[in-house]
């Protein structure tokens, strides 16, 4: 399963990258709004393709097909890596296709159904985001409708990759990872989770006390 960071903070983009451990990024108009401060977004996205080697999701904002298309050319041509982010609406499926039939790659974002999901597909979405922690935060389990896109696309053959997002923690990457997601994207608070276990602090904290003793040198 790919990982891809969601984010447009680009201290935390460096960081993950230059450990090796993602492989894409995604973004949204609020994660703009809240790192890009007076930069131009559009710089903002050539500086992320020029940091991680993978695909860097980059949202419409208008709401219109013949906007989203128009605004997704313009992101299409900052860097081959732009995969561009369109709602799932009816007007976002069809400047999905028509991104899709130049040759641009598009991320369907904003699916909370499964049969939104089938839509995507059939309008030729590189991607499809469903997000999980929102359907949590009303009451569903948000994870059902990964399984069910899952199986869904695997009975008919839909090459579109499910990218799991909105998740909130490391159960939500494992079950996604489980359910065989092609793609999650984490916050980063959620990637360095992934790392972290109380057994492997407390251990390495007894090997040193425990080397400290020896009083030599490797
Ligand atoms: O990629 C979509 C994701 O950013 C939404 O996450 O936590 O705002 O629901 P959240």
């Amino acid at each position: 399963m790919k990982i891809f960071l969601d984010t447009a903070d680009l201290d935390e983009i460096r960081r993950a990258a230059s450990a090796n451990l993602i492989d894409g990024i995604t973004t949204n108009p609020s994660l703009l709004a809240s790192s890009a401060g007076e930069r131009d977004p559009q710089e903002i996205f050539l500086e992320i393709c020029e940091t991680v080697e993978g695909p860097i999701s980059a949202e419409v904002v208008a709401v219109d097909a013949d906007g989203m298309v128009a605004e997704g050319r313009r992101l299409a041509k900052i860097h081959p890596n732009i995969v561009v982010k369109v709602p799932l609406t009816e007007d976002g499926l069809r400047a999905c296709r028509e991104l899709r039939d130049e040759g641009t790659r598009v991320n369907v974002t904003l699916c909370f159904s499964t049969t939104q999901a089938l839509l995507a597909a059939k309008a030729g979405a590189t991607y499809i985001s469903p997000f999980v922690g929102r359907l949590d935060d009303v009451g569903h389990e948000g994870m059902e409708i990964v399984a069910e896109i899952r199986q869904v696309y695997d009975r008919y053959g839909l090459e579109t990759e499910i990218l799991a997002a909105s998740l909130r923690h490391p159960r939500h990457v494992l079950e996604a990872l489980l359910i065989g997601a092609d793609c999650a994207t984490l916050p980063p608070k959620v990637l360095y989770q992934l790392m972290k276990h109380p057994h492997t602090d407390s251990g390495l904290e007894r090997f040193l006390a425990d080397w400290k003793t020896l009083n030599r040198e490797l």
